[in-house]
């Protein structure tokens, strides 16, 4: 199998270019190779890598600077992967998509599924859910999965930045109004790795059968303070740790460019009663992702 890779320097890209390569040959692509702004480029770069499998793990992520770039967010968000989706029709791929929690607003008390109204509170869920909308117009074979709360022990993720904040300051107030699920990058590779192992011999037909969107995200939801409270707990290097006091906070009181939901767990029965996969709880993923 010939499979293209968008992201693999992200967070969920870098797994992938670990987990991908028992299915087949990866082209794993980064932002210096392939900048997705380029349209024309993403459809001839995939016209002569001819893949079978399309994996996009790129996205405009910066959630706050989106508000000042709305446009930027649009093209990588949502035009680019129309792109991959057109193109992924034209050479008869399948094609693997995610996509965030953000499309919701946030006021609903009880986990979102599937079908609940979509109403992106910032520019970051518009350019997401238009992504969703340019995938499903352009190609019949894929999987729209979305997440929520992604961390890797990689990078600027919110887990190193609860660690690097609990190293300098002796005090830490963390909002306890935003509630989620964590989803640890590596889980999310590898859950998403296996369900295409399972399909490797039908893979286009299987995914067209089973296309459509689906929630996958850590097991269970948290606030941002119970989930800062436990990576602290969980820290390898604890005693370097200069906090003594974390305290929970209000999200108006740390105004910031982008609005965002508050309340955005995701329900993913769906994913895990027609896949017969589903991610652990967010929990004891994060012992796992935090024991290195
Ligand atoms: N992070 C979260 O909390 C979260 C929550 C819900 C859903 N999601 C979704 O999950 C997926 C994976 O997220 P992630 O956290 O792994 O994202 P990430 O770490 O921010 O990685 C995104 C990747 O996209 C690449 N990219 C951005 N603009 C590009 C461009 N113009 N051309 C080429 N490459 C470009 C980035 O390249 P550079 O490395 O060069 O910047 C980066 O490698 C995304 O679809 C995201 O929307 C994430």
């Amino acid at each position: 199998m010939r499979i293209v890779l968008f992201g693999k320097n992200g967070q969920l890209g870098w797994e992938f270019e670990r987990s991908l390569p028992v299915l087949g040959q990866v082209f794993a692509l980064d932002r210096e190779q392939l900048d997705l702004c380029d349209l024309h480029k993403v459809q001839l770069t995939l016209r002569e890598l001819r893949p079978d499998l399309i994996v996009n793990a790129s996205a405009y992520t910066d959630v706050d600077r989106a508000e000042n770039e709305p446009e930027l967010a649009m093209k990588i968000n949502a035009l680019a992967p129309g792109a991959m989706a057109e193109m992924a029709r034209k050479l008869g791929a399948a094609l693997i998509h995610y996509s965030t929690d953000y499309v919701f607003d946030g006021t609903q008390s009880i986990l979102y599924t599937e079908n609940d109204p979509t109403h992106p509170l910032n520019a970051y869920g518009k350019s997401k859910l238009m992504g969703e909308e340019h995938i499903k117009q352009a190609c019949d074979a894929y999987l729209i999965l979305r997440t929520s709360w992604v961390y890797s022990l990689r990078g600027n993720s919110f887990v190193n930045k609860v660690l690097g904040w609990a190293r300098k300051n002796s005090t830490l107030r963390i909002v306890d109004d935003q509630v989620g699920n964590p989803t640890w990058a590596r889980m999310l590779a590898q859950i998403t790795s296996l369900l295409l192992a399972q399909r490797q011999a039908d893979l286009y037909e299987s995914i067209r059968e089973q296309c459509g969107i689906y929630h996958l995200a850590g097991s269970g939801y948290t606030s941002r303070y119970a989930w800062a409270k436990q990576i602290l707990a969980l820290d390898p290097r604890r005693a370097e740790q200069t906090v003594r006091v974390v305290e929970p906070g209000r999200s108006d009181e740390f105004p910031t460019p982008a609005a965002r939901p508050l309340f955005s767990a995701l329900d993913c029965t769906r994913f895990e009663k027609t896949f017969g996969l589903g991610l652990p709880p967010w929990h004891s993923t994060l012992e796992l992702a935090m024991a290195g």
